[in-house]
């Protein structure tokens, strides 16, 4: 008996680092999982590795594409009740010279992508009247991070 016997999960991010082993251990725990990551190829390696019910591609920050790989979702899974948002980047540049589109590259997939991400499964879980949303954040956005103004908002200190 797992403590996520029956729970059904999706994860973003799932192809790699912090989601990955976020899939290993649901999966560990009776989860069914869904991967979904921008990355199809890594997510299909994950997904076969670990076992995973599927995997499909996801950019966060593309409406269209979170509404297509949660659907994907459903029909491999029945039903999302746990959303994990663990797809994200971290580029480093000191805020003076940091390009616009590394600024807008950063809050659109970090903060836009899991705020779709909550918004494509919430109507769901509220109806089912029950539903787990696990978003995977940082501590640089308390202790602030050197060169990375756009991912944790300040300096240290
Ligand atoms: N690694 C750390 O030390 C650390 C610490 C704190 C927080 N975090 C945060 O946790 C999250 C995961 O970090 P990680 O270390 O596992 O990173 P990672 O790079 O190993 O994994 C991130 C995954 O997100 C996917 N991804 C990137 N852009 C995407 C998009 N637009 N749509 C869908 N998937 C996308 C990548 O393909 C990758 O598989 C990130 O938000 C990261 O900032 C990481």
């Amino acid at each position: 008996m797992g403590i996520l016997d029956g729970r059904r999960a999706l994860v973003t991010g799932g192809a790699s680092g912090i989601g990955r082993a976020i899939v290993e251990s649901y999966i560990a725990e009776g989860a069914a999982v869904v991967i979904a990551d921008l990355d199809q190829l890594q997510a299909e390696r994950a997904a076969d590795e670990l076992g995973a019910s599927a995997a499909v591609r996801v950019d966060v920050a593309n409406e269209e594409s979170v509404r297509v790989s949660y659907a994907r979702a459903v029909d491999a899974l029945g039903h999302v009740d746990v959303l994990v948002n663990s797809a994200g980047i971290a580029e480093e540049s000191e805020l003076a010279d940091m390009p616009l589109d590394m600024w807008r590259r950063t809050i659109d997939i970090d903060l836009t992508g899991t705020f779709l991400m909550c918004r494509a499964v919430v109507p769901a879980m509220v109806s089912a009247g029950e539903g787990r949303i696990i978003n995977i954040a940082s501590q640089l956005g308390i202790k602030g991070g050197v060169a990375l103004s756009h991912y944790a908002g300040r300096r240290p200190g």
